[in-house]
């Protein structure tokens, strides 16, 4: 059985969202589409979020997108986000 996590949006929705799985897919597949989608690979930032709370990792995402200084101010895009714990996400 996957590891499931709970992701909520500030202001927004919630759902599940698997560990092996990035936010983004499992928001679509949710039904749900508070958060913007391109590109799915990690490069046009659209789906930029901020991590309020909660532990995760991420993949490779357009250095454009995201900067160094960025991501550890708790930015990512959701196509390469993948939760770890319970997240609260938000949207700017
Ligand atoms: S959808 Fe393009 S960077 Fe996530």
């Amino acid at each position: 059985m996957p590891v499931l996590h709970r992701i909520r949006i500030v202001g927004g929705a919630e759902f599940s969202c698997a560990e092996a799985d990035p936010v983004l897919t499992a928001m679509e597949h949710c039904g749900v589409d508070d958060i913007g989608v391109g590109c799915r690979g990690g490069g046009c930032g659209i789906c930029r979020v901020r991590i309020v709370d909660g532990a995760y990792a991420t993949g490779k995402m357009s250095a454009a997108r995201v900067s160094s200084v960025d991501r550890a101010a708790g930015y990512a895009l959701a196509c390469r986000l993948y939760p770890i714990s319970d997240l609260l996400i938000e949207i700017e």
